[in-house]
């Protein structure tokens, strides 16, 4: 029993490719926004491709030198190019620029005249009032996010302490282009925090109260793809064969949690960032195995998820994701993060994230996340 639904179209291709997919979107496109990472991006042969294939129209470019955006952020952006009359944005980078992409995409021709007006267009969702919205296509370069195949888009509100989204079953991305040779050059930490985060996508999309047949497919072999090539990809960052592994394992990991959306794990990550400034594949994955301890005996066939692994329990899970975290030189430790009890406290109240948490089969109280942020203290 269950559905599936995923609208964007995949092109596991070079990144000129693109091309053909504006003509698609419409052959008389007239100006795009560009939103990546800034620095020698167009230097660099993604940047120049890239360039190469956009000559015919205007580009506004944005760079996005910033992680995890605020509203405040996502304002700044918006002012940017609110006078630009673009048909398409196009987001190359990580997570955050792909979410950036997302929002400005859904937030097309809105009045907004304020980062206080955008918070509550965002609180009240009136963005799916709007007829304006605009394709977009998503450019992952790392190996984790897979925003380039969902709804929805993280924007945080550190004024009041609270994680917010945008959240629109139409602003899927028209197409998602996977190159990996765009994450040939991604550092070590974040191959292993995209490539974490992604593990935790496909881990909890898993065992989420959404799972259905074909999601739980996409779960497992995203779990085998970045179990078997995390340490190889690690010492061998260049090898473009890895590299296409990790690629389709956070693309898979992407279409089951597109159906799926995350529980516990990432519902906890979320304070762990606001609180403890945790990169969020370490603060997603910090709480993995202790979860799915919680949770086993209410996965659906919890042996194939442990043989997907290739262990045989969830304590090696534990020890796996802690070898992962060494190898990558993140603690496992939330002392290592300057956790305390009085933050802990704060964390397990603020962990309830309404979507997230009550997507986690098992249902946990504030007690039990206290518990568990104890066991990894
Ligand atoms: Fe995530």
């Amino acid at each position: 029993m269950g559905s599936y639904y995923n609208p964007v179209k995949i092109k596991i291709n070079k990144i000129d490719v693109i091309e053909d997919v504006l003509n698609t979107i419409n052959p008389q496109l007239r100006n795009i926004v560009l939103l990546h990472r800034g620095g020698d991006f167009s230097q660099s042969e993604a940047g120049c491709s890239l360039y190469q294939c956009l000559e015919d129209v205007e580009v506004k470019q944005l760079e996005v030198n910033i992680s995890n955006p605020d509203v405040e952020d996502l304002f700044h952006y918006y002012k940017q190019i609110e006078n630009f009359d673009y048909q398409c944005i196009v987001g190359i980078g990580g997570g955050s620029v792909l979410d950036l992409s997302k929002s400005l995409a859904a937030l097309k021709g809105m009045e907004i005249d304020s980062s206080s007006t955008l918070r509550s267009i965002i609180k009240q969702k009136l963005y799916i009032e709007n007829q304006n919205f605009v394709p977009w296509i998503g450019i992952p370069t790392t190996s984790g996010t897979g925003s380039e195949v969902t709804c929805w888009a993280t924007i945080w509100d550190r004024a009041n302490g609270v994680k917010m989204s945008v959240d629109w079953e139409k602003i899927y991305a028209h197409t998602a282009i996977i190159d990996p040779t765009l994450t040939a050059t991604l550092p070590k930490g974040l191959t292993a925090s995209t490539a974490l985060d992604a593990l935790c996508h496909a881990t909890e999309a898993y065992w989420s109260k959404s799972s259905n047949e074909i999601s739980r497919i996409y779960s497992l072999e995203a779990i085998k793809k970045i179990v078997n090539n995390f340490e190889k990809v690690f010492n061998q960052p260049n090898d473009l064969t890895l590299r296409n592994e990790m690629a389709l394992g956070s693309l898979y990991a992407g279409l089951a949690f597109s159906n799926t959306r995350t529980t516990a794990c990432h519902s906890i990550s979320y304070p762990l960032t606001l609180e403890l400034g945790m990169v969020h594949g370490i603060a997603a994955s910090i709480t993995l195995a202790k979860v799915m301890e919680i949770n086993f005996d209410s996965i659906i066939e919890n042996e194939k998820l442990l043989q997907a692994f290739g262990v045989s329990s969830c304590s090696e899970i534990q020890e796996l994701i802690e070898h992962f975290h060494q190898l990558s030189g993140f603690s496992s430790s939330l002392k290592d993060y300057e956790a305390n009890e009085e933050i802990i406290e704060t964390i397990a109240a603020n962990a309830f994230t309404k979507g997230r948490m009550d997507n986690n089969p098992v249902a946990l109280t504030k007690e039990d996340v206290t518990q568990i942020l104890l066991s990894i203290y």
